[in-house]
């Protein structure tokens, strides 16, 4: 397990100093409108410290996958626009990366102004982590802070390539992600209950295998479940199945008992005859004990037995972390186990991390993000930070 103690934005001098740093503006747009601003806020405690303490600072981020091409629809310029409004100040969008117009904007800057550089991945070296475009990156600033957790599972040139060539250091954001999460890995107030969920087996192996060796409950829903209860010789009718996944099931569930851990799986599910088309569509469903599941149905949720048992369970932890749904969210019908998971999380005193992706963004729709202890605002990098993975983006950083 990786245990990072890393210098943060106050460990250094930044008064004066061109300061790049690496945020996580990979936003939902719909039609150019961002559908959700929490990476941005999130980021703005180090903003607002760097550009407070008369710091020049030089933002920057991917969005999208625009596969090293320059592409107006991957473009920061909503991002630079949602800065500026909350900031109150201007934060001006350059034209390219790393390239005139950047430059010149950053000759051009005073202590405690903001800047935004356009999407990394316009430059296809970005993902290849090439050191010379880490290099130009680099020659931009005096000093390298990373606070793009969600993007930290990444090793390319703007989340660890650069620090080879800078002074580097965490912000706020990504020593609040691993202080949360990585107390709740490494010293957790017990009972220590996890939740997975989310399509398949297969995306979850590792978390799987690190969270038995650390939890008191492991709880499993979602479209993962079903390898489980055919690892348990169920039927499971249509519903999804990782075959090749069988055995690793039974090994986990194997290792849950000879390490004392509760293993909760759905003992009822919601089915429906089809998976829905489109995916919010009405949809007529019935529940069904999971050792019944009939040969003709799929499962889409666990069912409201199964919805008691997991709120139990939940109720009794000091410890809670959560990540993946229990079925279709998007679908109204299908959301309930989603739902009650969520409840009981907001309900419960315990200290509740949910851990990105569509867990966080169900919390959120539901108006509970308040109630939670964390939300974290990564989705691959929180899940392999619960895998007990190095990432490179939080590795490449100085060390207190
Ligand atoms: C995310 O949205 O999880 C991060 O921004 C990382 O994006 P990526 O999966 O495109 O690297």
């Amino acid at each position: 397990m990786a245990m990072y103690n890393k210098k943060t934005i106050e460990d250094v001098a930044v008064e004066g100093k061109r300061v790049l740093v690496r945020c996580d503006f990979n936003v939902p747009q719909k039609d150019g409108k961002i559908t959700s601003d929490k990476r941005i806020v999130e980021a703005l405690p180090t903003i607002r410290y760097l550009k407070d303490h008369g710091a020049k600072v030089i933002l920057c981020s991917h969005m999208g996958k625009p596969k090293g091409e320059v592409n107006p629809k991957y473009s920061l310029c909503a991002v630079a626009a949602r800065l500026t409004e909350l900031l109150g100040m201007p934060v001006p969008l350059c034209a390219d990366i790393c390239g005139p117009d950047a430059k010149a904007k950053v000759a051009a800057m005073k202590n405690g102004d903001v800047i935004l550089l356009e999407n990394t991945r316009f430059d296809k070296r970005e993902e290849k982590n090439d050191p010379e475009f880490a290099k130009e990156l680099a020659s931009l600033a005096d000093l390298y802070v990373n606070d793009a957790f969600g993007a930290a599972h990444r090793a390319h040139a703007s989340t660890a390539g650069v620090a080879a060539y800078l002074p580097s250091v965490c912000g706020y954001l990504i020593q609040k992600e691993i202080s949360v999460m990585g107390k709740a890995l490494a010293d957790p107030t017990r009972p220590f209950v996890a939740i997975l969920g989310g399509a398949k087996v297969s995306d979850k192996l590792n978390v799987i295998e690190n969270l038995l060796s650390k939890v008191d409950t492991l709880i499993i829903g979602g479209g993962m479940a079903y390898t489980f209860l055919a690892a348990k010789g169920y039927g499971v009718g249509t519903s999804l199945l990782d075959k090749e996944k069988i055995d690793y099931c039974k090994d986990m569930m194997a290792k849950a008992e000879k390490n004392g851990v509760k293993l909760l799986l759905p003992v009822d599910t919601t089915v429906a005859d089809a998976f829905p088309d489109p995916i919010d569509a009405p949809i007529e469903v019935s529940y069904v004990d999971s050792e019944n599941i009939p040969a003709d149905k799929m499962g889409l949720d666990i069912g409201p037995k199964t919805a008691k048992l997991f709120s139990d369970a939940i109720m009794q932890a000091k410890t809670v972390v959560w990540n993946g749904p229990m079925g279709v969210f998007e679908n109204p019908t299908l959301a309930k186990g989603t739902i009650a998971v969520a409840q009981a999380l907001a309900a419960s005193s315990a200290i509740t991390i949910v851990g990105g992706g569509d867990s966080a963004a169900a919390c959120e729709q539901l108006g509970f993000a308040d109630k939670l202890t964390h939300i974290s605002t990564g989705g691959g990098a929180s899940l392999e930070f619960l895998e007990g993975r190095e990432l490179p983006g939080i590795a490449c950083l100085a060390d207190r």
